[in-house]
C-alpha cells in the first residue's frame, strides 16, 4: 500500500494515528537538530518531521539527502504541531516519520513549483508536466473536469444522447483552414480534420436521434489569440423539430445551470440583442454588458457647424467614460495616442469634459457652444464628472475603434469584474458577409444556416440585407457559443450554395452526401456549439484559455514539449506518396 491517506486530509482528529503517505518533496528545512519536509500531492501539503530526539540517526541522514520533487513514501504517526499553520488545511498536525523510502529521485526542476513561479511561459510549456503540479494549473484542470461533468449530467438528464463523430473526414466549412491528413491507402488523397462536427450532427438528425450532444475536439488552422487554439473543444449540440426559440431556451437552461452549480450565481432570463442593435450600441457583436458606456450617435447634433472633420464623416459617435473629467491633459493626450495606434486606427479623438458645475470643456470649443455640448451629453448619457470621447469616420470602422476604446477604458477603470457574469444572446445575424478584397459573399456562420422566414427572395436582390436564424451566446464580452436553425430542404440548400459561389459540380462534390440525405426525410433542425475552453476559462474568471488546457500549443501552433509539428522521415513520406522539397532543403 503506497498510502493510507492523502497529503490534504489529516487533521487534529487523526492525532496518534499511524499513517502512510506518498508524494513529492516540496521543501526541506534543515535546522540541524530537526529536519522538516513539506510533502505534496494533488490534495495538499503535509509537514513531515525528523528530529534528533525521536528519530534514528540513519533516518535523519536519509531526510537530509532529499531534494526538491523527489518522490517518497513515509510511514509515521500524526502528532500535534507546536507552531500551527492556519494557512494550511493540515496545519494543525505533522507526521513524526518512522520509515522513509525514496521511490524516485528527481532532477532540480527548471522553475519553482509554487503558485507564483519564476518560470516564463515557454519554459512552463516545455515542462508542462511540472507546471501541472502547480496549484493554479492543477486547479484549472480539476475545475474543467467539474464543468464537463456538469454539462454531461445536465444534457443527459434533458434527454440528449452523446454520439461520437469521426475525425478523419472531408472539409467542413467553418471559415478557417483545414488541417489535413494524407491517406496511405489512397495515394494522393487527404482527409481533413473536422473544424466542427457540423455536417455529421445534421445527419444524426436525419437519422432520427433528435437530441444530440458531444464534447468534441475541433481543429482549425487559423491565427492564434488568447481565446483561440488550433485544437479546441466544443460542447456540440443539435436538436430536431425545433425553432430558434426552443434552442435558445434549451441552452440558456444549460448556461444557467452551469452558472448556478459552478459559481453559485442565479441569473435572470438572458437579455437578447439583435446584431444590428449590438453593433449600434456597442460597436461589437459580442458586447460586454457588465458596464454601460453605450454609444451615443452624434451626427444630428454635431454636423451643423463648421467642423469639417465631423461634417464629412459618415458617423460621429461617442461614449461617456465615468469619472473621466478629472483626466489630466497628459492622460488625455495619451488616450488620443492610444486610439491612433495602428492596431486601433482612429485618426484622432475629440473630447468633452463634463464639469461638476454642469458646464462643458471640449477640445472643439471653437466650433461648439455649451448648448451643443449639452446635447452630446444627453445622447451619450453623460453625467457631471464624465468625459465624452468622440470618434468619427466611416461607420463600421469607427464603431470598431470606439468599441476598442470602450473595452480599454472599462479595463482601466476596473469595470470588467471577473466574478460578475453578464450573459446575453445576440440574434438575427446577417446571413452573408462580404469579403472586402474580392467583393464575394460568404456565409457569416456557415452555409447550412437558414435565412429568416420570407427572406430567401432577398438573396437575389440585396444579399447583404438577408438576416439569418443565427445566434451567439455572449458572456462578459466573449463569444462562448454560436449556432443556427439549419436549412433542411435540398432545393434551398442548393440555392444557398449557388449564392456562395459554388458551382453545382463543386456543391455536389463537397456536400453531395448532405444534399442526398435531405431527400430522405430531413426533419427541421437546429443547434449550437459552445467553446468549452472559453466557457470554462470565463467561469474560472479568466479570458486566456491556455491554462485551462492540459497540453496547449504556443502562439505559433507548436507543442514545445513534444516538439510538434516535426519532420517525418523519407520512408514515411514515400509510403504516403508525398514528396516535399522543403524536407530536403531543411
Ligand atoms: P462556431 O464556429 O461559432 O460554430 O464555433 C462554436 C464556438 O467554438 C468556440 N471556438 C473556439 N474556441 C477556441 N479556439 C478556437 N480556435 C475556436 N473557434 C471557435 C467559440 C465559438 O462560439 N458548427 C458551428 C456550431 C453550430 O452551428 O451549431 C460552429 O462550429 O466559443
Amino acid at each position: 500500500m503506497f498510502r493510507s491517506h492523502t497529503c490534504g486530509e489529516l487533521r487534529s482528529s487523526h492525532i496518534q494515528t499511524k499513517v502512510t503517505l506518498s508524494g513529492w518533496v516540496q521543501k526541506v528545512r534543515d535546522k540541524g537538530f530537526v529536519v522538516w519536509v513539506d510533502l505534496r500531492d494533488r490534495y495538499g501539503i503535509t509537514q513531515l518531521v525528523f528530529d534528533e530526539e525521536r528519530s534514528s540517526d540513519k533516518l535523519i541522514t536519509e531526510a537530509r539527502k532529499l531534494g526538491r520533487e523527489f518522490v517518497i513514501q513515509v510511514e509515521g504517526e500524526v502528532i500535534e504541531r507546536s507552531s500551527k499553520n492556519p494557512q494550511l488545511n493540515t496545519g494543525d498536525i505533522e507526521i513524526l516519520v518512522s520509515e522513509l523510502q525514496i521511490l524516485n529521485e528527481a532532477l532540480l526542476p527548471p522553475f519553482t513549483i509554487e503558485d507564483e513561479t519564476d518560470g516564463g511561459v515557454e519554459l512552463r510549456m516545455k515542462y508542462r508536466y511540472l507546471d501541472i503540479r502547480r496549484n493554479p494549473i492543477k486547479n484549472n484542470l480539476i475545475f474543467r473536469s467539474k464543468v464537463t461533468m456538469e454539462v454531461r449530467k445536465y444534457l443527459s438528464e434533458q434527454g440528449f444522447i452523446e454520439v461520437e463523430t469521426p475525425y478523419l473526414i472531408k472539409s467542413t466549412p467553418e471559415g478557417a483552414r483545414d488541417f489535413v491528413v494524407p491517406s496511405r491507402m489512397n495515394a494522393g488523397q487527404f482527409y481533413a480534420l473536422p473544424q466542427s462536427p457540423q455536417t455529421f450532427k445534421q445527419l444524426l438528425m436525419v437519422g432520427g436521434l433528435d437530441k444530440y450532444f458531444q464534447i468534441v475536439k475541433c481543429f482549425r488552422d487559423e491565427d492564434l489569440r488568447a481565446d483561440r487554439q488550433p485544437e479546441f473543444t466544443q460542447i456540440d449540440c443539435e436538436m430536431a423539430f425545433v425553432e430558434q426559440e426552443d434552442i435558445l431556451n434549451a441552452f440558456e437552461g444549460l448556461t444557467r445551470h452551469l452558472l448556478k452549480t459552478i459559481r453559485g450565481i442565479e441569473t435572470d432570463k438572458f437579455p437578447r440583442l439583435t446584431y444590428d442593435d449590438a453593433m449600434r450600441t456597442y460597436g461589437n457583436d459580442k458586447p460586454d454588458i457588465r458596464f454601460d458606456m453605450r454609444f451615443g450617435e452624434l451626427n444630428a447634433v454635431s454636423q451643423h457647424k463648421d467642423f469639417q472633420v465631423f461634417n464629412s464623416a459618415e458617423l460621429v459617435v461617442g461614449i461617456a467614460v465615468p469619472g473621466g473629467a478629472s483626466f489630466t491633459r497628459k492622460e488625455i493626450d495619451a488616450l488620443v495616442d492610444w486610439v491612433r495606434r495602428p492596431q486601433i486606427g482612429a485618426k484622432g479623438m475629440v473630447y468633452v469634459k463634463c464639469n461638476e458645475d454642469g458646464s462643458y470643456k471640449s477640445s472643439v470649443d471653437k466650433f461648439y457652444d455649451q448648448d451643443d455640448l449639452g446635447k452630446w451629453a444627453e445622447a451619450t448619457n453623460a453625467v457631471p464628472g464624465d468625459i465624452i470621447c468622440v470618434l468619427s469616420g466611416e461607420a463600421m470602422s469607427t464603431r470598431t475603434q470606439l468599441s476598442a476604446l470602450r473595452m480599454e477604458m472599462a479595463e482601466r477603470l476596473g469595470l470588467r469584474n471577473p466574478s460578475e457574469f453578464a450573459p446575453l444572446w445576440v440574434v438575427d445575424f446577417p446571413l452573408l458577409e462580404m469579403d472586402e478584397e474580392t467583393g464575394d459573399y460568404h456565409a457569416m456562420h456557415h452555409p447550412f444556416t437558414s435565412p429568416k422566414p420570407g427572406q430567401l427572395e432577398l438573396l437575389e436582390t440585396d444579399p447583404g440585407s438577408v438576416r439569418a436564424n443565427a445566434y451567439d451566446l455572449v458572456l462578459n464580452g466573449n463569444e462562448i457559443g454560436g449556432g443556427s436553425i439549419r436549412i433542411h430542404d435540398k432545393k434551398i440548400q442548393a440555392t444557398m450554395f449557388r449564392h456562395l459561389g459554388f458551382s453545382e459540380k463543386e456543391a455536389k462534390e463537397q456536400f453531395g452526401f448532405l444534399m442526398d440525405a435531405f431527400q430522405y426525410g430531413a426533419p427541421p433542425h437546429g443547434g449550437i456549439a459552445f467553446g468549452l475552453d472559453r466557457f470554462v476559462a470565463i467561469l474560472g474568471g479568466q479570458e486566456t484559455i491556455r491554462d485551462f488546457i492540459a497540453f496547449p500549443k504556443n502562439n505559433s501552433g507548436r507543442d514545445v514539449m513534444i516538439d510538434a509539428p516535426a519532420r517525418i522521415d523519407e520512408n514515411q513520406l514515400k509510403e504516403l506518396s508525398l514528396k516535399l522539397d522543403i524536407q530536403k532543403r531543411g
